[in-house]
């Protein structure tokens, strides 16, 4: 996906650097990640003790988060409301292999940042939740089952099919996608956006939705998603057209703000399409924000230095 493919790039240019600064000092480049074919374990080799309890305690919250932590995911979506089939389907951003991706740069947050803070930028955006301790059981429950999902590959190695593969950039119409959700995703998503608990169907946009500081709110990302992976009964059945047409008609509509979007991006490069101003850019057609009730909550702060000491 096009978010992810940025960091990669991002992580080439600085292995480059540091490969011409190593290189100045006459010392040999670091490997640069490479691809790989690869699956996780199945399920049935989670161990049976207290690690495979902590194990199977994250992949119920990925599953149930909203049930699990109530105070921490306020929103009617689960993780694994678009981290499908528990974080393990192609097409809809795997978990695969994650924790041999961190620490990582992100360019959103314009620094190097631990799991745990990846995690968090999903709670506070994707889930327009509260930011879970690090250092609480929980995380740590939910770190136990990524790194089962991440079993056996080489730190550094990246497994083919992450991410939402991306669909061609087309024109999506905002009218035309109305007719289409009111035909194709109301049955489970409800006329009004607001989702079917009975269908474990979660809300599209208005208060319990995502953020607008989520992937899901640009609409050639929430294209790229819907294209691949809804109606959930009939994946793959829309054409690309339709599905910006309906990504359209869903990311124009109002939403939880993102308390700190402005500083998103701080040394620029935010992708095309970023619904809200980053340094540089003003976005087209800004959907309506939501007050955040517990705004500070949401934040994730990037890592301190301990030291001031320069090296
Ligand atoms: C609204 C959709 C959505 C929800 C809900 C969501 N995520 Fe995500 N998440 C994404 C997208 C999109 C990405 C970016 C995928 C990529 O870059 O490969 C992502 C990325 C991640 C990553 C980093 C993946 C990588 O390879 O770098 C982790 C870890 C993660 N999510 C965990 C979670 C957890 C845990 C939850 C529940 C608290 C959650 N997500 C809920 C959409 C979502
Ligand atoms: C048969 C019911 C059903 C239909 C029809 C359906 N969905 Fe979904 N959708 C779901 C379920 C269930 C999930 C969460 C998956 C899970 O929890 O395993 C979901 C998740 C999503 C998500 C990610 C989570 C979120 O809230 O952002 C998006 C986006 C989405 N659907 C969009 C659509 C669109 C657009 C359509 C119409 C083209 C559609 N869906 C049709 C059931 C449905």
């Amino acid at each position: 996906m096009r978010e992810y493919r940025n960091g990669r790039l991002l992580g080439h240019a600085a292995a480059l650097m540091t490969g011409l600064v190593l290189m100045a000092c006459n010392r040999t480049a670091p490997p640069v990640a490479t691809t790989t074919a690869w699956a996780p374990p199945p399920d049935s080799l989670i161990p049976d003790d207290s690690l495979g309890a902590a194990i199977r305690r994250g992949q119920a919250i990925l599953r149930d988060t909203r049930d699990s932590l109530p105070a921490y995911a306020t929103s009617s979506l689960n993780c694994t409301s678009c981290h499908l089939g528990d974080g393990r389907q192609v097409g809809a951003a795997p978990l695969i292999g994650v924790v041999a991706r961190f620490p990582k740069y992100l360019g959103r947050a314009g620094a190097v940042i631990p799991i745990e803070d990846r995690i968090n930028y999903c709670f506070t955006r994707s889930l327009a939740g509260r930011r879970l301790p690090n250092h609480s059981r929980e995380m740590q429950d939910i770190v136990a089952y990524l790194a089962f999902l991440s079993q056996g590959l080489p730190v550094g190695t990246v497994p083919e099919g992450l991410g939402i593969p991306a669909i061609p950039v087309l024109q999506g119409d905002s009218a035309r996608g109305h007719g289409l959700y009111d035909t194709t995703c109301a049955a489970c998503h409800g006329a009004t956006g607001g989702g079917d608990p009975a269908q474990r169907a979660p809300a599209l946009w208005g208060a319990a939705s995502f953020s607008i500081g989520a992937s899901m709110a640009r609409i050639e990302r929430a294209a790229s998603f819907i294209r691949h992976n809804m109606p959930f009964n009939a994946p793959g059945t829309l054409t690309d057209q339709q599905a910006w047409d309906i990504a359209a008609y869903i990311d124009r509509q109002p939403r939880p703000d993102m308390p700190g979007k402005e500083e998103d991006w701080p040394f620029g490069g935010a992708p095309d399409g970023v619904p809200y101003a980053t340094a540089g850019r003003v976005p087209s057609e800004p959907p309506v924000l939501l007050p955040r009730p517990d705004s500070e909550a949401a934040l994730v702060p990037v890592p301190e230095r301990a030291s001031r000491r320069e090296r």
